[in-house]
């Protein structure tokens, strides 16, 4: 007893004695399995409490910066824990942040002293936001919700926001393919000039949730992959609704030097929507196949956040949408097509293949018209993206990059790296 005691004396003294650890409060008071902390950097902690053990790791998940603090905790196959983030469902284990999906959390040591918690962090944390690392207030939302229309029914924006309010995502992605058809042929010459709405319209009975409350199968079984891809066909539908927004909402936007954007930037994005509705419709097929359908699962709206961000600065959605979400999504393709081949199902790995060759695409279509702005408005285009990113991003990017598929979108190391949080 005596000797338990002087371990905890010495174990409390290197506590308190290095500047390292953070006390975050009472034991008793972390009786939830998560609790978010907030850091004074903005790199916030998820405080995990799991079978009596505490665990500590980055809040923003590595992928696209989802709450994972809202997250699920699950068996890894090898036994170890694991949390789930609640939008793609990548694990990140509890022990070492690694994730099966190659991507790896940042975690940090806990330790519980005379029933207080401890965590070794330079940043001091609390359990509120701190003044300055408040959400900023989302942009200009000013649409009504209903779209307005100036300008003809032959314009690319009129056809835009007709989408955009279209609640079943079977017929959004079928008017995508004709507005494309259209407009690829010259049937719609006009760019016009159509108020988008607020948000994209989804269908009644489409099950929304909290990001925190989807469920998913354990892993390798069936129900896992149609949970996973249940969950790209939304990210999908998204990126349909993304790409008509950023045609609609900035298709007045002018220069510093007072240009207009040219036909060229319109017909970039109705090529990515087109391959979004495309993307859409393959996933879909696959659901059917596998005895499902989307719908079947609840969604969430998490990725609309960074439009609502972005919606008065271009520049600002072109680096968060095209150059930071969608090339994460490169970054996650290799082991997503092994989980699918791992399992014997190729069909779905050849829909992945189709979909990363078009992402690369996208990615580059991003860096093309953030470059040109920057380069008309005079501005250095990597200062003005690392300055971009942090104010709309959650958290810093994380590595591993697939620097290979990221690269072949014309986004070098110097894009990305330095907002990798400094170790
Ligand atoms: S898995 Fe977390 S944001 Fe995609
Ligand atoms: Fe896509
Ligand atoms: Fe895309």
């Amino acid at each position: 007893m005596e000797g338990f005691s002087e371990e905890l004396v010495s174990a409390l003294k290197e506590v308190v004695g290095h500047s390292n650890w953070q006390c975050v409060g009472e034991e008793e008071r972390f009786k939830s399995p998560c609790t978010k902390l907030y850091s004074e950097d903005g790199e916030h902690l998820v405080l995990i409490h799991t079978n009596g053990k505490f665990y500590a790791m980055d809040s923003a998940c590595p992928h696209e910066g989802g709450p994972l603090e809202q997250g699920d905790i699950e068996e890894l196959c090898d036994g170890r824990l694991a949390l789930t983030c609640p939008w793609h469902y990548f694990d990140f284990c509890l022990d070492d942040g690694s994730s099966t999906s190659g991507l790896q959390n940042q975690v940090y040591e806990v330790k519980v002293c005379e029933g207080k918690v401890y965590i070794q962090t330079q940043n001091a944390l609390s359990l509120n936001p701190w003044k300055k690392t408040q959400p900023k207030e989302p942009g200009n939302t000013e649409a009504t919700g209903s779209t307005q229309a100036i300008g003809d029914e032959c314009s690319l924006t009129f056809w835009a926001s007709k989408i955009l309010c279209t609640p079943d995502p079977e017929e959004k992605a079928k008017l995508t393919h004709q507005v494309q058809e259209l407009w690829n042929s010259g049937r719609i010459t006009e760019i016009g000039h159509t108020e988008p709405p607020v948000q994209p319209c989804r269908k009644e009975n489409l099950t929304i949730v909290q990001p925190g409350r989807i469920k998913r199968g354990k892993g390798g079984t069936l129900a896992s992959r149609v949970a996973l891809l249940h969950s790209l066909a939304n990210i999908e539908q998204w990126a349909i609704d993304l790409s008509w927004d950023i045609i609609t909402r900035f298709a007045t936007f002018e220069l510093q030097t007072g240009e207009r954007l040219p036909k060229e930037f319109f017909s970039d994005f109705v090529k990515v929507a087109g391959d979004e509705a495309k993307h859409y419709c393959l996933l879909e097929k696959r659901l059917v196949d596998l005895g499902s359908r989307f719908g079947d699962l609840p969604v969430h709206n998490g990725l609309w956040q960074s439009a609502s961000d972005t919606a008065h600065d271009l520049l600002g959605r072109l680096a968060i949408v095209h150059m930071v979400h969608e090339a994460r999504g490169l970054d996650v393709h290799p082991q997503t097509l092994q989980r699918f081949l791992a399992q014997g199902d190729d069909s779905s790995a050849q829909v992945l293949e189709v979909i990363y060759t078009d992402e690369i695409t996208h990615v580059a279509a991003g860096l093309k018209w953030f470059t040109y702005i920057c380069d008309k408005e005079q501005r250095d285009c990597l200062t003005t993206f690392h300055e971009l990113v942090p104010l709309y991003f959650r958290g810093y990017l994380k590595p591993p990059f697939n620097a290979e598929g990221r690269q072949s979108a014309g986004m070098s190391e110097e894009w990305y790296l330095p907002l990798v949080k400094p170790s």
